[in-house]
């Protein structure tokens, strides 16, 4: 594939079993969308992590549709190379596969994103099968699902029972037979992970799930470190742009107090 080509659902697809890697970043405005599309990234994913990184919530349960579309959309202007996926928000999908269908629908026409994603398994697989065969793309998501955060007594690894790793084996196998092109994998065992992706033929994507998955998926704010406290172990930082933001905000406040900002060469004649 060429650097700049197009990044699809197909040219996700043939990635698998190659050991080419899939590099997807979330992102919530244009500014770090264009940022991450300029870099490279092959995905970028409008989370409905935003709830928790944008508006301050203590989970993704409030997100919106409304919300999501409108962060869609302006992320979108953002993307040019990289595929766009953007979250189907908690509500909007479970209560029927129509209220499923529309909210999806409104993600493509109104948010401009390319495929959308769900969280669950076995009991998701309708839905996924009467998107896709609508033409819509759906990327899964299996494992510790964060919309049923309140189901699962708080955010915490899964997959380490029998029972449990029985059931997101099951969940990820069905959401590959229904038609997913791609499916990420949340905070897991690696064991568990890597066996997932050696039995489904779409790609995994990975976030605390191990190495052994065709990509990984990282929240922006925790790979810049944006949320100095916020340190989880999957969590790996490239910046420290929390500390630098502040340290840049106090400077300007310094310079403003001490009338120094502006200087002659910052004023118009
Ligand atoms: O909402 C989100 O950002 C996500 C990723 C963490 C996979 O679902």
């Amino acid at each position: 594939m060429a650097a700049d080509a197009k990044v699809t659902t197909a040219a996700l697809r043939i990635r698998k079993g190659t050991g080419q890697r899939i590099a997807v970043l979330t992102a919530y405005d244009v500014v770090f969308a264009r940022l991450a599309d300029d870099a490279g990234i092959d995905v970028v994913l409008v989370g409905d992590s935003l709830g928790m990184v944008v508006q301050g919530e203590r989970s993704t349960l409030a997100v919106t549709l409304d919300e999501m579309v409108y962060h869609s959309r302006i992320v979108s202007r953002g993307v040019r190379r990289a595929h766009l996926v953007a979250d189907l928000p908690f509500m909007s999908y479970q209560a029927s596969v129509e209220d499923g269908m529309r909210a999806a629908g409104r993600l493509l026409k109104e948010g401009r994103a390319e495929a959308v994603k769900l969280e669950g398994g076995v009991e998701a697989s309708e839905l996924i099968r009467r998107l896709t065969g609508a033409g819509i793309p759906v990327m899964g998501h299996v494992g510790m699902t964060p919309q049923s955060v309140h189901q699962l007594g708080g955010f915490k690894v899964q997959g380490r029972t029998d029972a449990q790793r029985a059931k997101i084996l099951a969940d990820a196998r069905a959401v590959a037979e229904a038609g997913a092109y791609a499916m990420v994998i949340e905070a897991v065992p690696h064991a568990l992970a890597a066996e997932i992706t050696r039995e489904v033929s779409v790609p995994t994507i990975g976030i605390g799930a191990g190495a052994d998955c065709d990509g990984q998926v990282m929240v922006m704010h925790d790979l810049l470190g944006l949320e100095p406290a916020w340190k989880p172990r999957f969590v790996r930082r490239y910046a420290e742009m929390g500390k630098a933001v502040g340290e840049a905000f106090a400077a300007y406040a310094a310079d403003v107090r001490a009338g120094r900002f502006p200087s002659p060469e910052e004023t118009y004649d």
